[in-house]
């Protein structure tokens, strides 16, 4: 049995920072699904938010313009006094990067850069080139090298304990030894990222299963506001991997087949620069309205920005271009299209990222505070995940020692016991549903009926697919016993989370009859206050999704129509 003081599962961004604020003061482990600086934070590229002001056009910046962006940009579904803070928080976020040698992009003055990003008033994303999330993550890692903080990587967590309403334990598979582990702590932090890969087209790492999401769901810990699913408007055509904002930032146009700069019908003030709902909507109308490209995809054109200012300020996106597409942005426009990119719903926290089990808390994009509401902006992600870290290490921090709660470890050995049995009778069978078939289809079930535009038949129709994934799980079968790196047992292991999460999503999608942020209904296509202005809740019982709902904290700003 693994022991300590508090566990934080989850390498990314989230979880080191939590581990930074944590070390020194408790004895504190990361648990991670791979080496911490493969994490998909690694993937994010185009920046992150502060109100610095660093720009000549960002002056006047602050951090109640940023709140005020933030929230509507959220479609004011954000919770709002959570928003300030996190923005409140930026500026020193960024000079605490900037102590520890992340090294950002600057101005001639040496400042350091901003650009401007989706939605935001102010050009406000500081940013490492288009390596921004790499930087920030080999960063942290390094502080936490410099702190001795215990890492345990290639473990997945498949079950989390819990028992007279208090976390105990984990159980988690390591995937280099093939066997499953028991792991007991006071305290817990989740920080698994987001659950990108309930979708076929997604800009996520395949690790983005959401199997810390769903292991929550599966403890009765409840989620929130699941249905708001970001869908990213530039993806590399094909393959979905990230164009970032930022070439948009730096001045990129979006055009169509007829050679039109179209984003002006849709959003004529921002442009190319409207939120990333607003644009992935736009981009997808104009496919499914016979103005794109043979395939599905419109042209993201970088050419008159020349090539020194592609090379230095973009050079991730040119070799992407290069390395998977076979065309140079210096002389070519990019191929794109959306793809599911983000999750704006998670884990329910309050404002520190205490969930309803109160030593168990969640930080990252696995949690929903929620600071991003309907839609979350370019840029704010990095700074989330940054943010609610530190105030939960500060949260668990502030209470310890506590109230001498000790772990139930006899409950989280008979768990251990349980996986096992569940694994033993899944190899048991002699024929069975191989568990990629179950994947797949869900993935493309997400793709056709839960997407960017939804309305209620397909979503009806989704939720019946999904019931019968449902059964289908029932008859999943293992052909082979654990041994290390088996992906048929981590593809098993994940599956029912996916199943779940879809399932909540689909649910959730199909309840909310209006249209908020990134859950467009085309068969409500207005924002209803008055009946809509609320959380989705959902939460587990014995076998069925129950979805509930809570208010949100609009103190600082009226909900307002959110034009652009
Ligand atoms: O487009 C991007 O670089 C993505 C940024 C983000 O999701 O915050």
């Amino acid at each position: 049995m693994i022991q300590h003081d508090v566990v934080i599962v989850g390498g990314g961004l989230a979880g080191l920072r939590a581990a930074v604020g944590l070390a020194g003061q408790v004895d504190v482990a990361v648990v991670s699904k791979v080496h911490p600086v493969r994490s998909h934070s690694g993937a994010a590229q185009g920046g992150i938010n502060a109100a610095l002001g660093n720009a000549p056009d960002g002056r006047d910046d602050s951090p109640q313009r940023h709140a005020f962006d933030t929230i509507k940009g959220s479609d004011y579904l954000a919770d709002q006094a959570a928003v300030v803070r996190m923005c409140e928080m930026a500026p020193e976020v960024i000079r605490q990067f900037d102590r520890w040698g992340a090294p950002f992009s600057r101005f001639p003055d040496g400042a350091i850069a901003q650009r401007p990003f989706g939605g935001g008033g102010f050009p406000r994303t500081c940013y490492a080139a288009d390596r921004t999330g790499l930087v920030l993550l080999q960063t942290l890692y390094e502080q936490c090298v410099k702190r001795a903080v215990r890492v345990y990587d290639e473990r997945l967590v498949t079950r989390i304990v819990v028992g007279d309403g208090r976390y105990h334990g984990l159980v988690v598979y390591n995937l280099k030894s093939g066997r499953f582990e028991g792991i007991a702590s006071r305290f817990c932090v989740f920080a698994t990222g987001g659950y990108g890969r309930i979708y076929r087209n997604s800009t996520n790492a395949l690790i983005n299963t959401g199997s810390g999401i769903g292991a929550a769901l599966l403890a009765g810990i409840p989620l929130k506001d699941m249905e708001f699913v970001q869908f990213h408007p530039t993806t590399q055509f094909g393959t979905n991997i990230l164009i970032t904002e930022g070439a948009r930032g730096e001045g990129g146009y979006l055009v169509n087949r007829l050679g039109e700069r179209f984003m002006e019908k849709y959003a004529p003030e921002t442009m190319e620069l409207a939120p990333r709902d607003i644009v992935a909507r736009s981009i997808q109308t104009e496919i499914n309205e016979g103005r794109g490209f043979e395939g599905g995809y419109v042209h993201l054109d970088l050419r008159h920005l020349g090539k020194e200012r592609i090379v230095r300020r973009l050079p991730g996106i040119r070799d992407i271009c290069l390395d998977f597409g076979g065309i140079d942005p210096v002389s070519e426009p990019i191929p794109v299209q959306p793809g599911q990119h983000y999750s704006m719903g998670g884990i329910a926290t309050d404002g520190v990222g205490r969930t309803e089990v109160p030593n168990f808390y969640a930080a990252g994009e696995c949690a929903c505070v929620s600071v991003h509401g309907a839609n979350r902006l370019g840029g704010n992600s990095l700074l989330d995940t940054v943010v609610f870290g530190q105030l939960a290490a500060e949260a668990i921090a502030g209470q310890w020692p506590g109230d001498g709660f000790r772990p139930d470890e006899a409950a989280v050995i008979e768990s251990v016991r349980q996986q096992e049995a569940e694994v033993e009778q899944l190899l048991s069978r002699s024929q069975g549903t191989p568990p990629y078939q179950v994947r797949d289809g869900l993935q493309r079930l997400m793709v056709e009926k839960v997407g960017i535009f939804r309305r209620e038949e397909e979503l009806r129709e989704a939720v019946e697919a999904i019931a019968q994934f449902k059964r289908l799980y029932e008859s999943v079968q293992l052909t082979e016993p654990p041994r290390p790196f088996s992906y048929e047992v981590i593809a098993v292991l994940e599956l029912k989370s996916l199943i779940y999460l879809s399932e909540v999503t689909a649910r959730g999608a199909l309840a909310r009859q209006e249209s908020r942020g990134s859950h467009y209904r085309t068969d409500f296509p207005q924002r209803n206050d008055d009946a809509w202005l609320r959380h989705t809740v959902a939460r587990l019982e014995g076998d069925e999704v129950v979805l509930s709902y809570s208010p949100v904290d609009t103190s600082h700003y009226e909900p307002k129509a959110r034009t652009y």
